[in-house]
């Protein structure tokens, strides 16, 4: 049986004035993939930086209502516990240039404070690499700079580096937007491999992407919540009038 690992209840938020998230109640069930999809603009990004408290972090920014991970309201948790709860890759591939493959995927216990032992540094390193399908690729080559890697790999290393600190939630955000069709089908494999252990919430506005990989879809439009549901059963028969003109290419 599904559980619910995340619960979003009567939740907005503001830039300033401009309120670009309306009323948003939405659950994620564990070890499942759940694409949020919309035009540009209605709010997806915005979304998931509320998610793991990055939204807070820009002047002006507000927010109302509960998000609760394992029923615990996460604004009531120390931010940077929330963060290393939540993963985050975004758009853009941004391994720390200055590191080595094997330092970014540990940057974050190093970054938290956290001492591993050499053993448990190389564990986490193999284990995370081989999650995020690049070991076979990198591993003879841990010690060279991340950015010797191609697009698709400095991605994959970016998920690598999420995974490491074992997140309960995964958010990805257009994390194929900026690569070629090449590496978007290696992550897009990767990702529906991935969520059979891990609860995953990916942001999207390719619809055939959403099709493909996921297992729910909530359509955002203008800062709301337009539908939600199991992915099959929203392509096929679409509630909603905005869904079903989205779906068909009418705008957006
Ligand atoms: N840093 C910001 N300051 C003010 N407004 C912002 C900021 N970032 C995004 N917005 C506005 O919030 C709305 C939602 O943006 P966003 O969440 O990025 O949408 P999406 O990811 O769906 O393209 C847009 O109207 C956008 O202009
Ligand atoms: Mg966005």
């Amino acid at each position: 049986m599904e559980s619910t690992v995340l619960r979003i209840e009567n939740f907005s938020a503001s830039f300033g004035e401009n309120m670009v998230l309306k009323d948003i109640n939405l659950s994620f069930s564990r070890n499942t993939l759940t694409a949020i999809m919309g035009p540009s603009g209605c709010g997806k990004t915005t979304l998931i930086r509320c998610v793991n408290r990055m939204h807070e972090l820009t002047p002006n920014a507000k927010v109302s209502g509960k998000i609760l991970l394992d029923n615990q309201d996460i604004y009531n948790t120390d931010p940077i516990i929330v963060r290393r709860q939540i993963g985050m890759v975004f758009q853009r591939p941004n391994p720390f240039p200055t590191m080595s493959i094997y330092d970014n995927v540990i940057a974050g216990y190093n970054l938290n404070g956290i001492k591993l032992n050499k053993e448990e540094m190389d564990r986490t390193v193999e284990e995370s690499l081989r999650k995020a399908a690049l070991w076979d690729e990198v591993k003879d080559a841990l010690h060279r700079k991340g950015t010797f890697l191609s697009g698709g790999q400095q991605q994959r290393l970016c998920i690598a580096r999420a995974l490491a600190m074992h997140p309960e939630i995964l958010l990805l955000d257009e994390p194929t937007s900026a690569l070629d069709p090449k590496s978007t089908a290696h992550i897009e494999e990767l990702v529906s491999h991935l969520k059979t252990t891990d609860t995953i919430i990916q942001v999207t506005h390719n619809i055939a992407q959403a099709a493909r990989v996921s297992d729910f879809t909530a359509f955002l439009y203008l800062g709301e919540l337009v539908e939600f549901g199991p992915t099959g059963k929203m392509f096929t028969g679409p509630k909603d009038k905005r869904t079903e003109e989205y779906l068909t290419g009418k705008f957006g």
